[in-house]
């Protein structure tokens, strides 16, 4: 295959500031079509980024584009839908995260894919920043030994997306901060450990900020061009998990939109033979060698383009027929992960076994 014809499905934010520029800058790629119920901002996105053809019903852009590759950047709850219809049609799909929230939802997806023999890979674009690359380079090279402990998170003190519009709507979002910013941590971090199988989690979920709610500036401004948001806003915004493994190891996550703290994105990672603390200030790995104890801060040469790799990922995989990154049972595991948080945090925090999800 020469170059890959592709259309996005959801003009919004993520569409505007990172697939399309992604996709444009990547050699190889045609960029062919846009699809958005919203009409006036399909026609802002497909003028502003020269897309040819637009199409407010996204079946249409999967019938009549003549496309290879879709990326899905909607609503949380057309995910699965739109993966599925995709996939049905023949079209590789690139699927923005929460690629699902219920484990059966990711595993109906799983199946199109399967069926279909076209690639389907998460958006999990954490995994693509180069301090990710050296960590799992370092762990996969076993210097870390065994990892039994990691705690980790995704915390912002005042940023609640999208206030009043879908972002904020249990029934198009699912759920708030656990599932929008929670699930890149957790992915990274479940990645890191090398995917071992979940056997348990508690959970907790908050929402101390619903009368005093301030929106975080999430989709950018100028992308919500004809957006109109009703007011809703019924979802967490903080919510943990702990979650046990069946090689013994335990995570604790969590994530919040808004809350009297630090805004901060870290993961503390404990193996046998060294661990790692990765946060604002950088990445330090904690060793002993020769009877001493060892600090080490990798010289991280280069910090990429995270969406520009993820993109380049997919055409890879399209290309060569690799298996993407993002492997059917991780996608599975972290979605039964955060549907297992979700039921916990609903029956006071009693443990869910994920067996039975
Ligand atoms: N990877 C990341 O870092 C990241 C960041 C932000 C958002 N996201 C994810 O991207 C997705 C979109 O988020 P966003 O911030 O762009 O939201 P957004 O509200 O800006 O954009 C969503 C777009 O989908 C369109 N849409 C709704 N229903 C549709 C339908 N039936 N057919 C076609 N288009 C439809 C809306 O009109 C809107 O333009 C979400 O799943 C979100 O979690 C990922």
């Amino acid at each position: 295959m020469e170059t890959i014809r592709v259309g996005v499905i959801g003009a919004g934010g993520i569409a505007q500031r990172s697939h399309i520029p992604a996709y444009l800058n990547t050699p190889g790629v045609e960029l062919v079509a846009v699809a958005d119920i919203n009409e006036k901002k399909l026609n802002y996105v497909a003028d502003k980024f020269g897309i040819p053809r637009k199409f407010t019903n996204y079946h249409d852009l999967l019938e009549q584009a003549d496309i290879d590759a879709v990326s899905v950047c909607t609503p949380n709850y057309l995910h699965k839908e739109m993966s599925v219809n995709a996939l049905k049609a023949g079209k590789n799909v690139l699927c923005e995260k929460p690629v699902a929230v219920r484990g059966a939802d990711a595993r109906e997806i799983l199946e199109a894919a399967e069926a279909s023999g076209k690639v389907f890979m998460g958006a999990m674009v954490q995994r693509f920043r180069s301090a990710s690359q050296v960590l799992k380079r370092f762990i996969d090279d076993g210097k870390f030994g065994d990892i039994y402990y990691v705690k980790g998170g995704f915390i912002r003190r005042r940023g609640i997306p999208g206030l009043g519009g879908w972002f904020t709507t249990k029934e198009k979002s699912f759920g708030g901060c656990m599932l929008d910013i929670g699930v890149h941590a957790l992915d990274r971090i479940y990645w890191l450990m090398g995917a071992p199988e979940p056997v348990s989690v508690s959970g907790a979920t908050f929402q101390a900020f619903k009368d005093d709610a301030i929106d975080g500036g999430w989709p950018p401004l100028e992308t919500r061009v004809g957006d109109v948001y009703p007011g809703i806003n019924d979802v967490e915004d903080l919510a943990s998990g702990y979650i046990t493994f069946a090689n013994g190891a335990a995570l604790f996550i969590e994530s919040s939109w808004a809350g009297n703290c630090e805004t901060t994105y870290y993961m503390q990672l404990l193996g046998t033979k060294a661990g790692a603390l990765q946060d604002p200030r950088g990445l330090k790995v904690f060793g002993e060698d020769s009877g001493e104890l060892l600090d080490i801060e990798p010289q991280i040469a280069t910090e990429v383009n995270a969406f520009e790799a993820e993109i380049a990922h997919f055409m890879d995989c399209i290309r060569s027929g690799k298996q993407p990154i993002t492997k059917p049972h991780e996608i599975i595991n972290v979605a039964k992960i955060i549907e297992g948080i979700y039921k916990s945090a609903e029956n006071g925090g009693k443990q869910v076994m994920l067996a039975d999800l």
